[in-house]
């Protein structure tokens, strides 16, 4: 018994070993650790648990080899805050071949040099742990490292070292920082690497060609970066490559034809270099990549004619060619193109439709932005029996429906900006995007409409000819965030349950219809409305007290219709961008603007053209911070009036976002919606769809204002127009005007301003429009290259004005003619021209659906599209 008992024991301590008991000095350092970390133990889900009494292999995210070593340790999302940062616990853990801290948050601290002394080290984890600043070298002269993950640490900076000789390198994901630079040549050093992440870095410079020495990459991602030069042909060449992603660069050049490529040699499955300035023709190797099952060339620049068939790679899903110079045809013969699932030909001057009958399982086609003209054949609706749920032919010139037709249960159908006319038909069932914008379509809006917009987020009708009432079962349409049924002719009142019901709806625009009645007064306690547009009808009443239940209002504008009321203060909310109360019955004075704290982003205020009353010189303009600020604001220069709905994960590859069939919609798209703002300027109304920041006017023009201007107009350092004019305005006017540097309009005829014209204002050489007619004004006009170009009318009705323009003898001894390029006439044309210009590229956007679908697909178009109209701005503000 005795022996037996000692047996026993003996074979305890010789076999537990071979279990790989804790050693002490392990355990200590592991305690140590644990003691020394900052975690929070209420989310702690390992730590927590580490327990003195216990065999430290055993805890939860230890492990040990036979030697009781520990080698791995696993501390990702242990809500980790610090404490590594000199910690010998840890670097003293010398066995260590594991390492993971990722999903901490290390709030913004270096990545410690001291994990260098873990030369045993293979897998390294840090991925979203706050990691900041550059990285140890020493770190990444681990001999025996086999996989590096620094992704997702957005203030990691600093250029990479170069790479040693045979670095056992097989995985480097770096993506999502901002690590800078370029590549280095010694990546080639790197034999071993199969994974290269470094998407969505800032790195910069050409493609080493020496990485065709990488011939076990598979997976090579440099999307999103400022990569430069052309794509070296032997980026398409390695032979284990798996996955190509070149997109967002700014390579640019052809693609070389590599005609001894042998087919079956390469591995490629997915080839996405969209986004960048690739030109020439597409090269006809890319069909012989026998495994290919994505290929994504859009936005560029190619060139030439496509035809359809010839792409014959057999595994092919994706086929994205839009937006790049191509002329893609296809023969009416039944296509012999792969059954593909996404199919993108936006802007690929297409004629006619491919011909896509037999594609037995395509979900996402996107023809827009083409030339098909006709019905839409009623076989799109049957191909692969249904299978299709996203389908675009936004920017076409379609006009009807072949019939019969019987749409499927699709989610996202775009056809704005055609020639469809005849009745709306009815959205598809369970749709979540309706685009019908910009067509002609009569009659009325079906009565059940609801019964098919029940999941749909987004509603369009507008720009039609759409009459009778809005039905009030669009209520039961409760997922609505945006809705539009502006332009059209639409009657009746507002139904009271829209603004009830509807509590998730963000833009409700009705402007531009014939609706009358009053504004119900039952905005919703949730309301989350950001822009309202009930311009251009004929609504009267006041305004509802309940819409201060909309926290969250940027836009207001209920211009041009009977509202009679006094001025809505308690609207005044540091949210409110822009008010419209334009040509309205609106009266009283603005007396309550005094207790107003702060309108911190107030941009365009219009309130012209009403009854307002009473003096303005108290308004203390120092408090519309949108109006001073705006101008040391140029970061925020794409900061525009933009409402984003749905901004869960930004949709940065279409294969990520768009790669499986039952994808919620409303969950992958950042939608930009612009709301429209007329604004009146140089004697025209200009439709702005697009305000920019830094766009910011005052109109108090038509009223009965009475006082003085105050002082204080001159901090509105950012302000681009003001219009006073029509008033009873009386006093100077104020020498701080000169502070306006950005004033482009400045109109404030027809009152009685009197003293003389500030020199300061003749300094204000940017002024492009300048109206001081009909006032008391008198002395002599200030002398300015830029004064001398106005004309004289812009100071008649001014008895006591004398000097140039107005005295006759200007013209005459030479000191009014204007210096070449600044004839008023020329000044005014070419503005007025630049307005058209931007009203035509914008108008481009207005359409709602082709700003979804291309800043869905596109990064490179929403940067092009900024960018232009901010060219656009500059030109017509060139100070800017
Ligand atoms: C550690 O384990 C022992 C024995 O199971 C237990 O009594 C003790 O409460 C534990 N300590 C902690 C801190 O969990
Ligand atoms: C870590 O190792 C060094 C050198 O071996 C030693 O001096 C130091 O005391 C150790 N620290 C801890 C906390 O064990
Ligand atoms: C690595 O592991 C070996 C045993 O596998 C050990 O001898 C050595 O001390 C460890 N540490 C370093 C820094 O190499
Ligand atoms: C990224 O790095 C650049 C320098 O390379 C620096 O100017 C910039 O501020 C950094 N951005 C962030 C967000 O850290
Ligand atoms: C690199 O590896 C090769 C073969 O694996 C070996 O012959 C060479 O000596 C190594 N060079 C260095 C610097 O370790
Ligand atoms: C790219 O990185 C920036 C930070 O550097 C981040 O804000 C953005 O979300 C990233 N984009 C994607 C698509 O992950
Ligand atoms: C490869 O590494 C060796 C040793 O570090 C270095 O001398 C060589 O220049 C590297 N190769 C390249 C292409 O940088
Ligand atoms: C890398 O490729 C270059 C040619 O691109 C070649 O000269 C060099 O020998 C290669 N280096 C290695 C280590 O294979
Ligand atoms: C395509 O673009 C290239 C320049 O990249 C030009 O030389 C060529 O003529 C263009 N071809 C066609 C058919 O437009
Ligand atoms: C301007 O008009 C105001 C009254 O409206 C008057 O008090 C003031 O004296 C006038 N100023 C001049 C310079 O005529």
């Amino acid at each position: 018994m005795k022996t037996l008992f000692c047996v026993s024991i003996f074979c305890i301590t010789c076999i537990l070993p071979a279990f790989s008991q804790c050693l002490d000095d392990q355990k200590s350092l592991l305690l140590g650790l644990r003691n020394s970390l900052r975690f929070d133990l209420s989310f702690s889900t390992k730590l927590v648990h580490w327990n003195h009494t216990k065999d430290c292999c055993n805890w939860d995210g230890v492990e040990c080899d036979v030697f009781g070593h520990v080698i791995s340790l696993q501390l990702d999302d242990e809500t980790i805050s610090g404490g590594i940062e000199n910690s010998e616990y840890l670097f003293n853990l010398s066995y260590l071949e594991k390492l993971n801290l990722a999903f901490n948050s290390f709030d913004g601290i270096q990545i410690p040099k001291g994990l260098s002394n873990l030369g045993n080290l293979t897998h390294l984890d840090l991925s979203y742990a706050g990691f900041a600043g550059q990285v140890p070298h020493e770190v990444l002269r681990l001999k025996k490292l086999v996989s590096l993950d620094l992704s997702n640490n957005v203030l990691l900076s600093g250029t990479f070292p170069n790479f040693p000789e045979n670095g056992s390198l097989r995985t480097i994901v770096l993506s999502n920082t901002n690590f800078s630079g370029p590549l280095p040549d010694s990546i080639s050093n790197l034999t071993m690497l199969s994974t290269l992440d470094l998407s969505n870095c800032s790195f910069f410079g050409p493609i080493p060609p020496t990485i065709g020495n990488l011939t076990e990459l598979t997976d090579l991602d440099i999307s999103d970066n400022n990569f430069i030069g052309s794509i070296p042909s032997s980026a398409f060449t390695l032979p284990s490559l798996i996955r190509l992603q070149l997109s967002d660069n700014e390579f640019h050049g052809q693609v070389q034809e590599l005609s001894n490529l042998s087919s079956s040699s390469s591995s490629l499955q997915e080839l996405d270099i969209s986004s960048n300035n690739l030109e020439g023709p597409v090269p006809k190797f890319f069909s012989k990549l026998e495994k290919l099952r994505r290929l994504v060339l859009s936005s560029n620049k190619f060139n030439g004619t496509v035809q359809l068939e010839m792409i014959k790679n057999p595994d092919l899903e994706v086929l994205d060619l839009s937006r790049n110079d191509l002329f893609v045809q296809s023969t009416d013969s039944d296509s012999s193109l792969p059954p593909l699932m996404e199919l993108g030909l936006a802007s690929c001057k297409l004629q006619g439709f491919p011909n896509l009958r037999r594609q037995s399982r395509l979900w996402d086609l996107d023809l827009s932005s083409n030339q098909l003209t006709g019905e839409i054949p009623n076989w799109i609706w049957k191909i692969g029996n249904g299978s299709i749920r996203n389908l675009n032919l936004s920017n076409n010139l379609l006009h009807g429906f072949q019939k019969p037709y019987k749409f499927p249960s699709l989610q996202y159908l775009d056809l704005h900006s055609n020639q469809f006319h005849g009745e709306l038909p009815i959205p598809p069932m369970f749709s979540s995007f309706v685009d019908y914008s910009h067509n002609f379509f009569t009659n009325s809006i079906p009565k059940d409409i609801s019964i098919f917009l029940s999941h749909a987020f987004f509603f369009s009708i507008s720009n039609n000819s759409l009459t009778g009432e809005i039905p009030p079962s669009i209520c039961g349409a409760t997922d609505l965030e945006v809705l539009d049924l502006s332009d059209n002719a639409l009657t009746g009142g507002i139904p009271p349950c829209l603004l009830n019901n509807i509590s998730r709806l963000g833009v409700l625009n009705l402007g531009r219809n014939n609706l009358s009645g009053t504004i119900p007064d039952t905005f919703s306690v949730n309301c989350s409305l950001r822009a309202l547009d009930l311009n251009k009808n004929a609504l009267k009443g006041k305004i509802p007290r309940s819409i201060v239940n909309c926290p969250g209002l940027e836009v207001l504008n209920i211009g041009n219709n009977r509202i009679e009321d006094t001025f809505p203060c308690m609207m005044m909310k540091a949210s409110l961008r822009v008010l419209i109360l334009r040509s309205n019955k609106f009266y009283g004075g603005l007396q309550c603007l005094k207790a107003i704290q702060e309108w911190l982003n107030l941009q365009i205020i219009d309130i012209s053209t009403n009854n307002f009353s009473g003096g303005i010189s108290f308004l203390s303009f120092s408090k519309w911070w949108g109006m001073t600020s705006a101008d040391d604001n140029k970061q925020s220069k794409y900061n525009n009036l933009h409402y984003v709905y749905i901004n869960q994960r930004p949709c940065k590859y279409g294969y990520i976002c768009r790669g499986s069939s039952n994808l919620d919609l409303s969950s992958m798209v950042e939608i930009y919606y612009q709301e429209t703002v007329k604004i009146t300027m140089k004697g025209l109304e200009r439709q702005l769809t697009r305000i920019l920041l830094i766009f910011t006017s005052i109109d108090f023009s038509n009223n009965r204002f009475h006082g003085g201007i105050p002082y204080s107009i001159g901090d509105l350092k950012s302000l681009h127009g003001l219009n006073l004019s029509h008033n009873e305005l009386t006093g100077p006017i104020p020498a701080s005007i000169g502070n306006l540097r950005q004033l482009d309009f400045l109109d404030l005829s027809v009152n009685k301003l009197n003293g003389t014209i500030p020199v300061e204002l003749a300094t204000l050489d940017f002024i492009g429009f300048l109206n001081l007619s009909y006032n008391r004004l008198f002395g002599k006009i200030p002398e300015s290259p830029h004064f001398g170009t106005f004309p004289a009318a812009s100071f008649e009705g001014n008895l006591g004005l004398y000097g140039c323009p107005v005295d006759t003898s200007c013209f005459m001894n030479g000191s009014g003619v204007s210096p070449p390029g600044f004839q008023n006439g020329e000044v005014r044309l070419k503005k007025e021209i630049d307005w058209d210009y931007l009203s035509a590229a914008l108008g481009f956007a207005v359409g709602f659906g082709s700003t979804v679908w291309l800043t869905l697909h596109c990064k490179r178009w929403r940067e092009m599209f900024l960018g232009k109209v901010d060219q656009i701005y500059l030109k017509f503000f060139p100070r800017w």
